[in-house]
């Protein structure tokens, strides 16, 4: 006899989007987010904003997310929420819903730190090779810049991190004091595709141990282009793609250069990537010639699991309902939950 699927909804309010997703066992049925264009006139997310966002959105987003699934609340066995790291008004919003419906149907509510989410994203089950444990992940979003060592699901170990900007926070500074909107990586990444990597020289900040550094990056871009726009007040529109295309070759840069130390000091071969971040296409060909030349088995999200989506907090969800891992009703939002579950 076959066993009952688990049907789980996964909600994610962390930052500025508003996301469900309902998965069966290891596939998704749906992942629905609904993003937030308000932020784009303020160069950057506006906490209040926000939570006041999700608020609104919230309910038709996980309406959307059970009809896309044809599946009905009465069938989902377990609640799956975003407990933080991130903005605190905005976790309130997907915890407190998520312990509501999880009291209200009288099932389970699994905790899961956003940042877990993202790893845990490469076990949604879409036919494609998943990685096998131990593994490296690189994460890089917004907010956070991770190596990880991840020995189980459930067993993730930060080996290093950013001890200033986030590779994400990064590409969004330089693209601002550039011209372009917010969010600005992914217009970075753009004009980068045809602009020359090595036309202009950045410093890259080198810090001990397998950690990173970003803040002298954004602050060495920003002397240069003041320098040169003194001289030609026309230097960045004539230069973009290649002050981007170099920009984004110096990110890599510092990034792989603590990827691979750790890899080769661990021995490890299968190298993952996750975050917002991963979903620029200069890493993702840079992971895929490392590989290459290294000999890893390389493994990169599929673009709507890079970005911020409640697919992977339902999947991250799953791990901890299968070891018995719930939350109570007391349970209540982070914004700065630690990375290893106390
Ligand atoms: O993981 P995420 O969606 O949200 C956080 O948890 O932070 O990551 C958002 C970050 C932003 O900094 C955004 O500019 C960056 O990911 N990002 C990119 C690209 N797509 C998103 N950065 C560079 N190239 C991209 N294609
Ligand atoms: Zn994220």
């Amino acid at each position: 006899m076959s066993q009952k699927a688990l049907v789980i909804l996964g909600i994610e309010s962390s930052c500025d989007d508003t996301s469900a997703a309902v998965i069966k066992n290891d596939t998704i049925l749906s992942n629905i987010t609904a993003g937030q264009a308000i932020h784009e006139q303020y160069g950057g997310v506006v906490p209040e904003l926000a939570s006041r966002a999700h608020q609104q959105n919230i309910i038709p987003v996980v309406d959307a997310a059970l009809k896309k699934a044809a599946v009905s609340l009465e069938e989902i066995d377990a609640i799956a929420f975003t407990k933080g790291p991130g903005l605190m008004g905005s976790l309130v919003v997907g915890t407190s819903f998520a312990k509501a419906t999880a009291l209200a149907l009288n099932i389970p509510l699994l905790d899961v730190n956003h940042m877990h989410g993202h790893i845990l994203a490469h076990f949604i089950n879409e036919g494609q090779a998943m990685p096998n444990f131990p593994f490296i992940c690189l994460t890089v979003s917004g907010g956070h810049t991770q190596l990880v060592l991840v020995k189980s699901p459930l067993d993730l170990t930060v080996m290093g991190t950013t001890i200033d900007d986030a590779a994400g926070e990064a590409f969004d500074k330089i693209a601002k004091i550039i011209g372009l909107p917010y969010p600005g990586g992914p217009l970075v990444d753009k004009l980068a595709q045809v602009g020359d990597p090595n036309r202009f020289e950045f410093s890259k900040p080198s810090v001990g141990g397998y950690d990173y550094s970003f803040s002298g990056l954004k602050t060495s871009v920003l002397y240069f282009l003041q320098k040169q726009t003194k001289e030609n007040p026309n230097f960045i529109e004539e230069n973009k793609a290649d002050i981007c295309a170099s920009v984004q070759h110096t990110i890599l840069t510092i990034l792989f250069k603590q990827l691979t130390k750790l890899a080769s000091d661990l021995s490890i071969t299968d190298i993952a990537i996750a975050g917002g971040v991963s979903a620029n296409s200069g890493l993702r060909h840079r992971l895929i010639a490392t590989g290459e030349e290294k000999g890893w088995r390389v493994f990169i999200p599929k673009f709507e699991y890079c970005t911020d989506n409640a697919a992977m907090i339902a999947i991250a969800g799953k791990f901890l309902y299968e070891k018995g891992i719930f939350a109570d009703q007391t349970v209540s939002a982070l914004a700065r939950l630690p990375f290893e579950r106390q």
